[in-house]
């Protein structure tokens, strides 16, 4: 059987031939631990892993000493959050300031610190046309006070992809004294990201959306001044400052970097040509069906992402029709369970059943303007036969 057109990159990208041979190198010449100090072995295993840092902090502009390496951008977030809440000494800071369209890997933390006496405050989406899923500035500027222990806001957002005013929010939330976490996972390898000049403290990101491994992911971490005090999450050997303990995933951690290394070099014309790619995908689309409505507003978004509303279409019923020829998805496949409403299209305003009758289209490095055309074909016959 060949295999689906792959259009589900915001669910999770494939591997770059050079991360693969990169990593198998690691496996199997390299399995030293990189916290053995006392040979070659560990000592091979430690360079290589700085090498990494140097590429993943080079990508967003930070050293590689504000890097914290993770087992993925799930726990990068609740490192961030629990991590800040639980090691906050001032009482009267309990305020969590967050967005209703967060990824649960930011919600469900921030839900947990309910019950330890913190107060989380949900911030609504725009929904006119042209804001469309962007988080107005005033509302921020309202939730923000001198009771603020830490904001949360997205880059990129993993359903719609609509990219929010991160520089802008986090020099509010500084203004108050507040940490400013931002959960960019869609957006680092996809799209420029300088946590300098976006002016963050602490901001999530992850391998397997940007053409690396699964598995692996890091948390910057501001250093100097402003540096977030922080509780780690996982106690024991004291690695990576001990703010994260455990045998560094080398292997992980060497094809992150490589992935880092490539998305740099590449980053301009892999955005260009997945934003055109994506463009094309949605006019054949609206060209051939009647009622096809992009959820979220399309700029600014990021490259690559489509999640459309097909008028009185029963996606599940799409999907039967056409998943063994294009992959792609209707909620977010990095939620376990996938079949379980959206709570970012329910935050856009969608009733339930606009909400299934949309899909998430995710256009990647690898796709091609012949698997655009033959995508659009198959499900526009889908949609036609389904509306007869
Ligand atoms: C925005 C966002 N945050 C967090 C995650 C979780 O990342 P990971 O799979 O690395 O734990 C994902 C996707 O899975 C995501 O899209």
């Amino acid at each position: 059987m060949s295999l689906p057109i792959y259009l589900d990159n915001n669910s999770t990208t494939p591997l770059d031939p050079q991360v693969i041979e990169a990593m198998t190198e690691v496996y199997k010449s390299h399995f030293g631990n990189a916290s053995s100090s006392t040979h070659p072995y560990g000592w091979y295993a430690a360079e290589i892993v700085q090498i990494a840092r140097e590429e993943v902090a080079s990508l967003m502009n930070a050293e590689p000493d504000e890097i914290v390496f993770t087992s993925g951008a799930t726990e990068a977030n609740n490192l961030a959050i629990l991590g800040v809440a639980r090691r906050a000494s001032q009482k009267k800071r309990r305020d969590l300031l967050t967005v209703e369209s967060e990824h649960d890997a930011v919600l469900d933390p921030v839900k947990e610190l309910e019950a330890e006496g913190f107060n989380p405050i949900l911030l609504p989406l725009l929904r006119d046309r042209k804001v469309y899923g962007l988080v107005e500035e005033e509302s921020f500027r309202n939730a923000v006070s001198d009771k603020t222990l830490l904001c949360s806001v997205m880059l990129a957002n993993n359903e719609i992809g609509v990219i929010q005013d991160i520089k802008q929010f986090a020099s509010i939330a500084q203004e108050h004294g507040a940490v400013f976490h931002t959960d960019a996972t869609q957006a680092v390898g996809k799209m420029p990201v300088d946590v300098k000049d976006l002016g963050v403290d602490l901001l999530s990101c992850t391998a397997h959306k940007m053409y690396g491994p699964k598995g692996v992911g890091a948390l910057y971490i501001r250093k100097g001044e402003r540096r977030p005090l922080m509780k780690p999450l996982v106690f024991g050997g004291g690695h990576e400052k001990a703010l994260r303990s455990g045998t560094l995933n080398v292997p992980g951690i060497v094809g992150f970097g490589v992935a880092c290394r490539i998305a740099r070099a590449h980053l301009e014309e892999d955005m260009k040509r997945i934003k055109t790619l994506t463009a094309r995908l949605l006019a054949k689309l609206q060209c051939s069906l009647r009622d096809v409505e992009v959820n979220g507003c399309l700029e600014p978004r990021l490259p690559g992402n489509l999640n459309i509303h097909i008028k009185g279409i029963d996606t599940v019923r799409l999907l039967g029709l056409t998943n063994t020829k294009v992959a792609y998805s209707t909620t977010a496949a990095c939620q376990s369970d996938s079949t379980s409403p959206s709570h970012v299209l329910a935050a856009l305003g969608l009733s339930n059943s606009e909400q299934l009758s949309s899909i998430r289209l995710g256009v990647g490095r690898f796709t091609t303007e012949e698997e655009i055309d033959q995508a659009s074909d198959i499900l526009t016959q889908a949609v036609v036969k389904l509306r007869k």
